[in-house]
């Protein structure tokens, strides 16, 4: 018999405050036609003043219990991937551990920028299969309007906020490509890229800083590493490219999305895209794909799903599972 964690509930949640681009051309030398056309991004949501990263997270978080059909009572752990906790401590996490009324239990914060929410469920999965929880709330959850340099318009155009969150459960499994649940995973680091995106200020320099990117390098990096870490994740749950239905990537740029599918040899057509609505949401991004594309009627029970993303660090991976 093979553990295996199992996803049982799926929800999301955005600000709802709803940005076009064409509010960027009153204040910068920019068009929705620019934005559009290089990072297929078409509006954005922010969170209002005052609403933060954990509010978002609960919100989705609610939604995640009310579609796997449990409460609060029913989880031993929450993860949430973030980027923009509310403060430097206490954890997101434990923040929305408290607004779910949970006294039990533990959670705490995973940080790997728009690759957290593949790091998270990573995570979860390890717990999950080594006994440590037996239902793990995974979020994903970001205002990544709070760190942008409004007078940048090579990134403050292209990022957004809000939240998906996932229940996982322990299931016996058989042990192979049949089974539902995280099947398996693939994560990378390299620091010797980290000026490329960055945010220029932290507690210890004792500022909050603006994110900081050189887009057209991170660009470069994203579409060989991505496919290189979806191929390597789903070699290891032995299966092939042409197995999966679901592609679920890291939102940032359409461009991105559709090199990494060619690259794949997969037709777009199994790639879920959210980007158009919701702008780059960091970690938030793949759970909110997954919530949408479950909505949308795209991702069903028994599909092979890829989730794969890449971030700050740099910092990149894949998780292969079966819905
Ligand atoms: O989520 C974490 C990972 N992040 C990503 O995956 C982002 C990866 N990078 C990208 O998505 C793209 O590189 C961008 C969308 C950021 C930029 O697209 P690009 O095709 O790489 O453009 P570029 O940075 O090479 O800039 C091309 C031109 C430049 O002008 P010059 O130097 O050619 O005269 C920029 O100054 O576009 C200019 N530009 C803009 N023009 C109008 C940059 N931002 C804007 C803008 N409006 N908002």
């Amino acid at each position: 018999m093979t553990l295996r964690a199992v996803a049982i509930g799926i929800g999301h949640y955005l600000p709802d405050r709803v940005v076009p681009n064409s509010e960027f051309e009153a204040t910068l030398d920019t068009s929705d036609e620019w934005i559009r056309s290089r990072s297929g991004i078409e509006r954005r949501h922010f969170a209002a003043d005052g609403e933060t990263t954990s509010n978002l997270a609960t919100r989705a978080a609610t939604a995640a219990l009310k579609d796997a059909g449990l409460a609060a009572s029913d989880i031993d752990a929450i993860i949430v991937a973030t980027s923009t906790a509310d403060l430097t401590f206490p954890s997101a996490a434990t923040m929305v551990q408290a607004e779910l009324g949970m006294r039990h239990g533990f959670a705490f914060d995973v940080q790997a920028v728009c690759a957290g929410f593949v790091y998270a469920l990573s995570t979860a999965n390890a717990m999950i299969v080594s006994g440590q929880a037996r239902r793990v709330l995974v979020i994903g959850a970001e205002t990544f309007s709070r760190i942008m340099d409004w007078t940048d318009r090579a990134t403050c155009v292209l990022f957004g906020d809000g939240a998906g969150a996932l229940v996982l459960e322990a299931q016996d499994g058989t042990g192979t490509s049949e089974d539902r649940g995280v099947l398996a995973t693939d994560l990378h680091s390299d620091g010797q890229f980290k000026d490329l995106l960055y945010v220029d200020g932290g507690v210890s320099t004792q500022t909050t800083g603006h994110l900081r990117m050189q887009g057209n390098q991170v660009f470069r990096h994203a579409v060989e590493k991505l496919a290189a870490t979806a191929e390597a994740a789903l070699d290891k749950a032995g299966l092939s490219a042409g197995e999966v239905d679901w592609i679920v990537p890291h939102q940032a740029n359409i461009r991105i999305i559709q090199g990494t599918a060619r690259k794949m040899g997969l037709d777009m057509e199994k790639v879920v895209v959210t980007v158009q609505d919701h702008g780059n949401t960091s970690a938030a991004s793949i759970p909110l794909a997954l919530s949408v594309g479950k909505q949308r009627g795209q991702i069903k029970t028994g599909d092979v799903v890829v989730t794969e993303a890449i971030g700050g660090g740099l910092a990149w991976g894949a998780v292969v599972l079966r819905w």
